[in-house]
């Protein structure tokens, strides 16, 4: 049953209704006059344009927006809650940024009391960027994901996120064991999984980090909880690569690493995936893996060229990741933008539509999420975010000068900033 309307926007809108991988520009729904009308709960009752529904709701208050396109929030399908102070700490390929950078960074979280300061720092930072939904990586003290959970419970945000597995080769102080590391995952699994909007991923680092033993209690514990995700990073940087054929001798490749412990299937979000030797791609495809493309953090670690082009053709799913703190920045706008230009350094293009889908519909699905966020469709849960697009002049005059939707998203992703990105909605509410 469809709940009665309590509320609608007046404002441009633009959502995804299928993947344009294979609907091309018809996947997307744009309204120049649009009404958004939202429902008891923050649920989606209608959108459309505005013409054709004002009197269908003509009871119903409306809030007019001006200059305004209302999205689908941004899903972030990579990013690290305890790695706010090591952004723009430069310097230094991955595994020299995660000992000199990071690692310092994410013992401070041992704290319980800090740790729930900067829950309340990350999340007021994800919605300031209209990013609605993210899949989080917290730091290895189960404390630091407990805050977070706690945090976005309180915000009513629907979050997934994992405690950090980790167990060799990084700081005593941030290491857990096979042991103790699958235990509390149980633990924050049966605490947080489906409270709420919530859920868990099962969160080991990266093969570097974590012994055989950790590896195959993750796989077990997917096995255990069979909607939870699998999030981890794969292939991001070649010294990496290096790395875990000397640690997993005779095991073939970096894919089969995970492969062997049971972590690849359709609930595998792999972070980065640049490296991928054509095997790796077929198998990760076969399987129904998602990728969470992280271009700013491949431009800032000079990680490499994630081939998107190829992921598409495989109809992989596919999220956009700030990655933050590898990535510079929370703003999806963005990593839009450095998904462009990765595709021509690559040779390669991606429309405007191909880059909004990914950062809305298609990180929902990446994340396992789309029937619950990622459009406008009636039923979805209102999590939208306001964008102002003339917040500046030039992109007052582009968008102007923009006949086609996608002309008009393409713009916006190419020439947005932070002021650019006005409020954030949480099942109908505003919430920054
Ligand atoms: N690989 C292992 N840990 C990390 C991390 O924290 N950030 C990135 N970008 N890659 C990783
Ligand atoms: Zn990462």
């Amino acid at each position: 049953m469809r709940p009665s309307p309590v509320i609608a926007h007046r404002a441009s809108l633009a959502h995804f209704v299928s993947d344009p991988e294979i609907c091309g520009e018809k996947a997307c729904e744009f309204f120049e006059d649009g009404l958004l009308v939202i429902g008891e709960s923050g649920i989606v009752v209608e959108a459309g344009a505005a013409e054709s529904l004002r009197e269908k709701y003509a009871g119903v208050p409306v809030v007019a927006h001006k200059n305004t396109l209302l999205s689908p929030g941004f899903v972030d399908a990579h990013i690290h809650f305890p790695q706010v102070d090591a952004i723009a700490c430069g310097g230094g390929d991955l595994l020299e940024w995660l000992n000199r950078h990071t690692f310092p960074a994410e013992a401070a979280f041992a704290d319980a009391d800090y740790a729930a300061e900067m829950a309340e720092f990350f999340l007021a930072e994800l919605l300031a960027n209209g990013t609605t939904t993210a899949l989080v990586f917290a730091s290895s003290h189960k404390c630091s994901a407990d805050a977070l959970f706690a945090r976005a419970r309180e915000k009513n945000m629907r979050l997934i996120a994992g405690k950090v597995l980790m167990d060799r080769n990084a700081p005593p102080e941030l290491c857990d064991t096979a042991e103790s590391g699958a235990r509390e995952s149980r633990e924050l699994i049966r605490q947080w999984h489906g409270a709420g909007r919530l859920g868990y991923a099962v969160t080991p680092r990266f093969a570097p980090t974590s012994t055989s033993e950790q590896l195959h209690k993750a796989g077990e514990l997917l096995a255990e909880f069979p909607d939870v995700l699998l999030h981890t990073h794969l292939s991001e940087n070649r010294r990496e690569l290096d790395f875990v054929r000397e640690l997993f001798p005779g095991e073939g490749d970096y894919l089969s690493v995970y492969e062997r412990r049971g972590l690849v299937c359709e609930r595998s979000v792999f972070a980065h995936a640049i490296h991928l030797g054509g095997d790796e791609w077929r198998r990760i495809s076969a399987r129904g893996c998602a990728l969470a493309h992280c271009p700013l953090s491949n431009f800032f670690l000079g990680s490499g060229l994630f081939d998107f082009a190829r992921a598409r053709e495989l109809r992989m799913r596919i999220g956009l990741g700030s990655d933050v703190g590898g990535g510079n920045s929370f703003c999806i706008l963005r990593a839009m933008e450095e998904a462009y230009k990765t595709a021509r350094m690559r040779g390669d293009n991606l429309t405007g539509m191909q880059m909004w889908h990914a950062a809305t519909l298609g990180g929902a699905a990446a994340l396992r999420l789309d029937s619950h966020i990622g459009n406008f469709l009636p039923g979805k849960e209102a999590d939208f975010v306001a964008l102002d697009f003339a917040a500046h002049p030039l992109l007052a005059r582009r968008w102007q000068q923009s006949q086609t939707p996608e002309e008009k998203l393409f713009a916006l992703a190419m020439l947005s900033e932070r002021p650019t990105i006005k409020n954030a909605y949480i099942l109908g509410e505003l919430a920054n």
